[in-house]
């Protein structure tokens, strides 16, 4: 019930996402599990050929082969998108060349206090490397394709990015609100062009990325499938961003109190946090 008020499913008319993506290529980066995959099965299922983007290759085979199954073209890359010489690789392969659609979707996500992460600066590193340096060269190497076909560039952000910054997502808020913003900033430049751009901003959505922080198991979260519809219907429609409803009163509250939120943050932080050396 409450799932239904947060999240309220959007109305996609399967005619009219046909209508949209059928016969269009378009490349999925996350293709293997989770939205990504979800996705991947929506749009493919509208008639959409796929190019699927991430590490594990018998994921993404197993992904394919759904696609397949449905009559439908998939080809899959493996790349790690933390190596540059990958990425390189990936924007070089002959797929890259003919798309219509990028939807940047791969994402990791990082939970640690500050006291556990005064040894582990690899977090900053890999959160940026994945959530924000991949995905901005994935748009810069694929921009004359996407011109060339007058497509879509889609990024699958989080409201962790309209909201305030909470204590000990550093490295995952940092990375998403980082490409958000080179997104945001660039997105005239790639209209002005013919490329179309949009942000899905999802609440949590029950996945594998959520999965191991406890306090999510009995949070109101979306399935991967409902995820897959909001990303679907940004590609019909005008309007360039999704975000939940209520996360337009929630941002106002929060830059009128931003004062005692942080007020907040800093007597939470004080509880729980008794032991930063
Ligand atoms: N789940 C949520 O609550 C939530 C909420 C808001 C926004 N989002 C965003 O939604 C997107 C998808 O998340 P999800 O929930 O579907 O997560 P997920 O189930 O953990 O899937 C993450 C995807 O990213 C790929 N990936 C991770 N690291 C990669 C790397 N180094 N190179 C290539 N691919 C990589 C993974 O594939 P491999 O492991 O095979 O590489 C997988 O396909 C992310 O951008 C996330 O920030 C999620």
């Amino acid at each position: 019930m409450l799932e239904r008020v947060l999240f309220p499913p959007v109305r996609l008319d399967p005619n009219t996402l046909r209508t949209h993506v059928a016969g269009r290529r378009v490349l999925i980066t996350g293709g293997s599990r989770g939205i990504g995959a979800a996705t991947t099965r929506l749009l493919a299922g509208a008639g959409a050929d796929v190019v699927l983007v991430a590490r594990d290759t018998d994921r993404l085979e197993r992904v394919a082969g759904e696609v397949r199954a449905q009559g439908r073209d998939a080809t899959v890359i493996p790349t790690d998108l933390r190596d540059p010489e990958q990425l390189e690789a990936l924007l070089r392969h002959p797929a890259a060349a003919d798309l219509d659609i990028l939807i940047s979707n791969a994402g990791i996500s990082i939970h640690r206090p500050l006291a556990q992460s005064l040894d582990r600066p690899d977090d900053v590193a890999r959160t940026i490397a994945v959530n924000h340096l991949a995905p901005a060269r994935l748009v810069l190497g694929l921009t004359p394709t996407l011109r060339a076909s007058q497509g879509f560039v889609v990024n699958v952000s989080a409201i962790n990015v309209l909201l305030p910054p909470a204590p000990g997502w550093a490295a995952y808020q940092a990375s998403k609100a980082a490409f958000d913003q080179w997104l945001r900033s660039t997105a005239p430049e790639l209209e002005s062009v013919g490329i179309q751009v949009r942000s899905v901003y999802l609440p949590l959505v029950r996945t594998d990325m959520i999965a191991p922080n406890p306090a999510y198991r009995n949070a109101p979260a979306m399935t991967p499938e409902r995820a897959a519809e909001i990303i679907g219907a940004t590609l019909v429609r005008r309007r360039r961003n999704y975000q939940p409803w209520w996360t337009t009163p929630a941002t106002t509250l929060a830059s009128v109190l931003r004062g005692p939120t942080e007020a907040a943050y800093r007597r939470y932080a004080r509880t729980r946090q008794k032991h930063v050396p």
